[in-house]
């Protein structure tokens, strides 16, 4: 059959051309919603009377074999039927003959591609958003265990003060929920029907393009043909949340990885999701993480490519936009996979309690809190305690101590105000739970970020 466009031209293509011009090979993943959406398109016609019923009724069943022949990988893909839409169309016109040359009435390839990307689009981002959901339940599970697990935050990855593993995770949580969000207000926004536009402009047809809105599940129809068949935004926040939520796994992961190190020894990844060296006998990579690190790059990198390919484009539909579909195929794989590994690498980590509370007791996490001390019971300006408690910091380093192991009579060696009231505020328990302000890190209140999370995974149900 020669090409559905080709009425006008007297030679054939290139076979160069065709390699270079078609995109079957990455779109032909479309296939399921572009015939979901010839589907209600040809019940629409019907309904309204531009096609009959029975040339309705042949149209469907026809491409409902084409998909079962796709599902079974018995279609023959040719790479000069250009794209999936006309693959398909072509094939249907192979199997029903005259009727199959109706289903295009009222409709183009650019309202049909929009239509099918963006229902690729909106299931992709519900796909990730359930993946988002396992994510963020493992790290409750862990969190809920380690309340009282102390490990020393940081700044300037620089001990600071005492935090709990719990507190530390659920800030992850945090990022995750906002991530959900995003993808959720995304779905919200884009849940729009582009079907029915045609080629620009709309179509003189007496269509119905609410019933096959409502036939495809969107919430409302577009309103302006012109930007509808020219817009891809929808692909570029589905990048932008992939980005983002990359780039916090990739936080993350960065954590994890030098938490894994010899130096801090916080935690072990288990034996599954570990690798090994082709020469040192016996290392043990944190690889998966290190991937995850680096897919959050290439992630955003399809990011920025869209952006640079849509930033000139005039309206409406140019040939530069079927660059838009790799990259979001792209960042979709990696974002369902990427979710799906670090869920198991984390439920199978081992967290070295030992080794945190170790740590905490190096670099006088303590500090803040004595300086405090002397503000509130001492009667002390805060520039003069913060010298104070500069000058015990000296001493415990001279005594190769930290803060927190100081006893009386050493604290009283350095200023004779100091005594054994102090010892308390030296502890680093107290020093955590002395933290209780909202959203602090005090057991209390790490207990009720907790069950604020937890009640909000429910609401989800
Ligand atoms: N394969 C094309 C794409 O992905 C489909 C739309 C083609 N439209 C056209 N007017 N040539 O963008």
């Amino acid at each position: 059959m020669p090409k559905l466009w080709s009425g006008r031209f007297s030679k054939a293509n290139s076979t160069l051309l065709d390699r270079f011009n078609a995109s079957l090979d990455f779109d032909k993943r479309l296939y399921i919603e572009d015939i979901t959406g010839s589907i209600v398109h040809a019940k629409m016609l019907a309904k309204q009377n531009i096609i009959t019923k029975e040339q309705s009724c042949r149209i469907v069943e026809g491409l409902k074999k084409i998909q079962d022949e796709i599902d079974n990988e018995k279609f023959a893909f040719d790479i000069a039927d250009e794209d999936i839409h006309m693959a398909i169309e072509k094939r249907l016109i192979e199997l029903i003959g005259e009727d199959g040359k109706k289903l295009h009435t009222a409709r183009s390839r650019n309202d049909q591609v929009a239509l099918d990307f963006r229902l690729y689009v909106l299931k992709s981002s519900t796909k990730i958003e359930e993946k988002i959901v396992l994510l963020i339940k493992t790290l409750l599970d862990i969190s809920k265990k380690h309340t009282t697990t102390m490990l020393p935050g940081m700044t300037h990855l620089q001990h600071a003060q005492p935090i709990n593993f719990a507190f530390h995770l659920l800030a992850y949580v945090s990022m995750l929920k906002r991530d959900f969000e995003r993808f959720q207000s995304s779905i919200d926004r884009n849940s729009i029907s582009p079907l029915g536009c045609a080629a620009l402009a709309g179509t003189p047809h007496d269509i119905d393009r609410e019933y096959v809105a409502k036939e495809l599940g969107f919430k409302s129809v577009s309103i302006n043909c012109l930007d509808t068949v020219s817009d891809r935004d929808f692909a570029l926040e589905i990048l932008f949340n992939i980005a983002t939520l990359m780039m916090h796994i990739s936080r993350l992961c960065e954590e994890l990885i030098i938490w894994s190190s010899s130096e801090f020894d916080f935690i072990l990844f288990s034996d599954e999701y570990s690798t090994g060296s082709s020469i040192m006998p016996q290392k043990k990579n944190p690889d998966v993480a290190e991937l995850l690190r680096g897919k959050s790059g290439r992630v955003l990198g399809n990011l920025v490519s869209l952006f640079t390919v849509l930033k000139a484009l005039p309206l409406a539909y140019n040939k530069d936009m079927q660059e838009d579909k790799e990259g979001v195929f792209d960042s979709v794989d990696t974002a369902l996979i990427s979710l799906e590994i670090l869920n198991e690498s984390l439920k199978t980590m081992s967290i070295k309690k030992e080794n945190m509370a170790k740590a905490c007791r190096v670099g006088h996490l303590s500090a803040t809190d004595l300086a405090d001390y002397l503000v509130k019971n001492l009667d002390i300006s805060f520039r003069e305690a913060h010298f104070i408690t500069g000058k015990v910091v000296a001493k415990a380093e001279e005594l190769n101590k930290d803060l927190s192991e100081l006893s009386v009579s050493e604290l009283c060696s350095v200023h004779d105000k100091l005594n054994e009231d102090v010892l308390k505020y030296l502890d680093l328990n107290h020093s955590m739970n002395a933290r209780d302000s909202y959203g602090g890190t005090s057991i209390k209140s790490t207990k009720k970020q907790l069950e604020y999370f937890e009640k909000w995974l429910n609401s989800l149900k």
